[in-house]
């Protein structure tokens, strides 16, 4: 029997909190897990609320801040929660009023009005600038009235597919400002992808821009969109940022400039009263079908979590300056480059580039430039900058970093400790965060004052988080030690509360499938401490450098390729991006190929993924093969596919259900020929 391997745990940062009094949390795990006990308790509902239900003295401070001392009302709420998972109709801080671009933006513009809001970091590193709260309010303030003259309402969609520029904050919270849903599409999918995101939202109006510029390209986001935009018949108006000011086609009577708009519209715009529950946005995300899911969130619940979250998770103290380098278009530059900073009046980073242009040292330049405190990135990022060398890192000064945040997939330890020891010179903390789309914030991760770290693990629980171990055919809970299918038991404000129009999808993908918990679709493991590791996917989703993609997505993409009968996708591990995807294609017969061109025929299919999808879901490999294994009723064993591609095929078990055993055998051969 071999030894579980000894895990080295990391002590607390010894720059946490450093210049300021104390953590929020802390000073060690005891105090966490008093806290996070009180918030899972009977009355744990209130550790979100500032509740004056019983005497102050009666209630520990962490019971009177929260929702009253993090959010400005318009209108107190009344009920705190109500709602439950089985019903699928959980609802946060009820009769509750209040507006999210108020809360992140007027009360600091006017408390603080030339506070930087935004570290505007360009693709050219000369060419970035600071955004100033009032600044950012001004801008809000006209995008909204723009939006406005265009005809959008409350409730209406507005669809979003903005490069990383600081105006699309502005785009983020003028559709806030009016009561308007945002559906922001990451500027990285394709006019198919961004057609399809448009009709399902069925928004009016579109806010883009002309060009975009990234690592020093230019992308021709306007042509995307008026590609896309041939089959979106409910868009009538299109407001384009000028990025880059070269010469774009022009739609007359459709395509408005923004800045022209903004020039006619008056500078304030009375922000809009929504209830707790009215959406903020949709945004969508894959799923186990090829179709995508509008995951909605609301606007009271999720603007708390995402404060709370950045305040607690990351420690943060008023004058840090928060970098996150995700993209706005994701999850993560939601609620970390937007709401959660600017809703506690932090200064946050919207950073155009890529971590190696113009050189490896980019991340490491804009970090001296701007003195940051704090740096959110992913593995990938991590592992792409380990594998160029820490000589990048070395003539800058990065002492001002406390916390060090990772997101998005499992990190492996050799990227963590390069990440501690090089970025954060062994004294910051690194926080591994665990969330999800559908989450809104973050779940797990070691609160940087309380904590010791394991590289790898995201170990302990959000404030109201109660994650628990399933056995995935019993259902039955996993206590102690063990491994089992994650799911959440106990509702927490930033929850998604449905599937845009599709509420059926929302209760068979997350509530039905263990009635009475949220499952996360990932699998996990808890240790002797009660660290929770998380493994990753166990559905059809796969994770290429922390996107989130779907198998079923990539064949339906494949398969609208004029050649292709039937395609197989699954997802191989690799050390750059995490996970690669690796596609089995079925050509029909009729469709004559000679073998000699096969290296084209898989150029044009992976080329096919990128126009249907985007680039970067394109497939790191493409096999031609004549026959797929499948079970006689027809479902293709994606399962010994992974194993036989992973190098596993001593280990395929069973094969007695598959239709036709010979199959097995050609994607043997295929494989090993292409090694
Ligand atoms: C994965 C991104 C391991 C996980 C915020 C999850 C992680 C999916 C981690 C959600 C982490 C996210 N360790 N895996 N720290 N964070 N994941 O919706 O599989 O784009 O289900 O949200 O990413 O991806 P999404």
């Amino acid at each position: 029997m071999t030894d579980a391997p000894v895990v080295q745990k990391h002590p607390i940062g010894s720059r946490v909190a450093k210049g300021h009094v104390k953590p929020h949390v802390g000073p060690d795990r005891k105090a966490y897990e008093e806290e996070h006990t009180q918030s899972v308790g009977e009355r744990g509902d209130e550790w979100w609320a500032k509740r004056r239900l019983t005497p102050s003295f009666f209630l520990s401070s962490s019971l009177l801040q929260k929702a009253n001392e993090t959010l400005s009302w318009y209108r107190p709420f009344q009920t705190v929660r109500s709602g439950s998972f089985a019903q699928g109709n959980i609802a946060w801080f009820l009769e509750g009023e209040l507006n999210a671009s108020y809360n992140c933006v007027d009360r600091h513009a006017s408390a603080s009005p030339d506070k930087t809001a935004i570290v505007y970091e360009a693709d050219e590193p000369s060419q970035g600038r600071n955004i100033t709260y009032s600044e950012l309010l001004l801008e809000v303030c006209k995008v909204a009235n723009v939006l406005k003259s265009l005809g959008v309402k409350k409730g209406d969609t507005v669809s979003v597919y903005l490069p990383m520029t600081w105006h699309a904050v502005a785009a983020f919270l003028a559709c806030a400002r009016i009561g308007a849903i945002h559906s922001v599409v990451f500027a990285g999918f394709s006019a198919e992808s961004l057609r399809d995101r448009i009709n399902d939202c069925q928004s009016r109006v579109l806010i883009t821009s002309d060009e975009g510029k990234r690592g020093g390209k230019t992308i021709a986001t306007k042509a995307i969109v008026d590609q896309a935009l041939k089959e979106c018949p409910v868009v009538d108006k299109v407001l384009v940022l000028r990025r880059t000011g070269n010469e774009i086609n022009f739609v007359d009577g459709r395509d408005l400039w923004w800045h022209e708009e903004a020039e006619k519209v008056s500078s304030y715009c009375v922000p809009e009263t929504m209830n707790s529950e009215d959406p903020l946005f949709i945004l969508y995300t894959s799923g186990s079908t090829g179709k995508p899911k509008g995951v909605v969130h609301t606007t009271g619940g999720y603007l708390l979590c995402a404060a709370l979250t950045v305040k607690y998770v990351f420690d943060v103290h008023p004058g840090d300056k928060f970098a996150c380098m995700a993209d706005i278009g994701w999850i993560t530059g939601h609620t970390y480059i937007i709401y959660g900073p600017l809703t506690l009046g932090t200064t946050t980073t919207v950073f155009e580039s890529t971590p190696v242009y113009p050189s490896p040292a980019r991340y490491w330049e804009t970090v001296e430039k701007h003195g940051l405190t704090h740096f959110y990135s992913a593995p990938t990022a991590i592992r792409l900058l380990r594998q160029q060398g820490h000589h990048h890192l070395q003539s800058f000064t990065l002492s001002t970093l406390r916390v060090l945040g990772s997101v998005g997939e499992p990190i492996n330890s050799e990227a963590w400790e390069w990440y501690n020891e090089h970025v954060g010179q062994n004294e910051c903390s690194v926080v591994d965060t665990f969330w999800q789309t559908e989450t809104g914030s973050i779940v797990l991760a070691p609160l940087p004052g309380a904590i010791e770290t394991k590289p790898g693990a995201a170990q302990v629980p959000f404030f109201g988080q109660a994650p628990v171990l399933v056995e995935a055919a019993t259902g039955e809970l996993v206590e102690g030690p063990g491994e089992g299918v994650l799911c959440l038991s106990k509702p927490w404000p930033s929850i998604a509360r449905t599937i845009w129009k599709d509420h059926a999808r929302y209760l068979d993908t997350y509530m039905n499938p263990y009635p009475g918990y949220f499952y996360t679709g990932d699998s996990a493991s808890r240790d002797e401490d009660g660290d929770i590791w998380i493994k990753g996917r166990i559905d059809d989703v796969i994770n290429v450098s922390g996107h989130r993609l779907s198998t079923a997505e990539i064949e339906s993409a494949l398969i609208l390729h004029k050649g292709v009968a039937e395609a197989a996708v699954i997802g191989i591990g690799d050390d750059m991006t995490g996970q690669a995807v690796h596609a089995f294609v079925i050509m029909k017969p009729e469709f004559s190929y000679s073998s000699s061109n096969e290296t084209s025929l898989v150029k044009e299919l992976i080329i096919q993924v990128r126009k249907v999808i985007g680039p970067f879901a394109a497939p790191k490999k493409v096999y031609i093969v004549g026959n797929l294994p499948k079970t006689r009723s027809g479902k293709i064993m994606r399962h010994i596919i992974r194993k036989i591609v992973a190098g596993e095929s001593d280990q395929l078990g069973d094969l007695s259900t598959v239709a036709e055993p010979s199959a097995v055998d050609q994607i043997k051969q295929k494989v090993s020929e292409s090694q």
